[in-house]
């Protein structure tokens, strides 16, 4: 297998680590289809269980439902940010920002459901230009044997969550390849996480539900401010066991 020269890695690498999620876009800066279908096509790299490619993408043209859908997403934050999480818990996960100001602001931007407005892709709220929605094929079994399809595969329980697996991966692709073509991308669930509008999402856009599911969106422009630092991560050892859990790994490095 041809490898990466090392500073090919080095790139990769830095793309990978630079990459965070963009929501506010430059918006009289649109993304030309040569560029969309660069980052569309890195998606198809992505595995799947058998190469099934169990996945189609909707580019949302429509300004109308780009606008209903971010209008979902507000509401759901809204109800979910603004009313149901309690404002300690929202304290507790924010508390790597450490200006006091700034972290205020983002838990308004939360209850306010303000964070979210960048989906509805309009330009006075510095809206995404493009909004691509993902769907998986639900009875996708990660086996050709159409007998299989929709019985929850070979092994009781692969047929779904091995396309949310990789459609998935097919996101990350999009996004990197984004990155590396100098642009800002946005993954999204939160206007599809509720049984009810992945219904209205799918009838929006003529998704055959059940058979095909709206999962994920993703939000592609150039970004209004560069960003190249993000929320925190957990170190390798933090999250890595040997043999048994809990028992974090040392690695031994130079
Ligand atoms: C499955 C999934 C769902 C997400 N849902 C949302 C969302 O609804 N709205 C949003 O703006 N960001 C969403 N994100 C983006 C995350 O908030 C973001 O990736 C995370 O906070 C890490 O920050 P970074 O990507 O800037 O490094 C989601 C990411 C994933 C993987």
């Amino acid at each position: 297998m041809p490898g990466a020269n090392e500073s090919e890695s080095r790139l990769l690498l830095k793309l990978i680590k630079e990459r965070h999620a963009i929501r506010d876009y430059d918006t009289k800066r649109m993304v030309s289809d040569e560029l969309l279908y660069q980052i569309i096509e890195a998606g198809g790299y992505a595995p799947s269980a058998e190469n099934q490619q169990p996945w189609r993408l909707i580019i949302v043209r429509d300004r109308a439902k780009q606008r209903r859908i971010g209008e979902i997403a507000v509401d759901r934050t809204i109800e979910l940010f603004g009313r149901i999480t309690p404002r300690q818990e929202l304290e507790r996960r924010l508390d790597y920002v450490q200006a006091i100001p700034s972290r205020e602001r983002t838990i308004d931007w939360l209850i306010t459901g303000r964070r979210f407005e960048y989906i509805k892709g309009e330009p006075e709220t510095d809206g995404a230009p493009i909004l691509l929605v993902l769907a998986v094929e639900s009875t996708h079994v990660g086996n050709s044997q159409p007998t299989l399809r929709g019985t929850g595969g070979v092994y009781g329980w692969s047929s779904y969550r091995h396309a949310v697996i990789a459609g998935s991966m097919l996101m990350e692709n999009m996004m990197l390849a984004a990155t590396a073509l100098g642009l800002g991308s946005c993954v999204s669930s939160v206007q599809l996480d509720h049984f009810d509008d992945v219904r209205e999402i799918s009838e929006l856009l003529g998704i055959p539900h059940p058979h095909w599911v709206p999962i994920l969106c993703l939000a592609i422009g150039y970004a209004k401010y560069p960003r190249t630092r993000g929320p925190p991560r957990q170190t390798p050892e933090e999250i890595t066991f040997v043999d048994k859990w809990g028992a974090n790994w040392q690695p031994k490095r130079d």
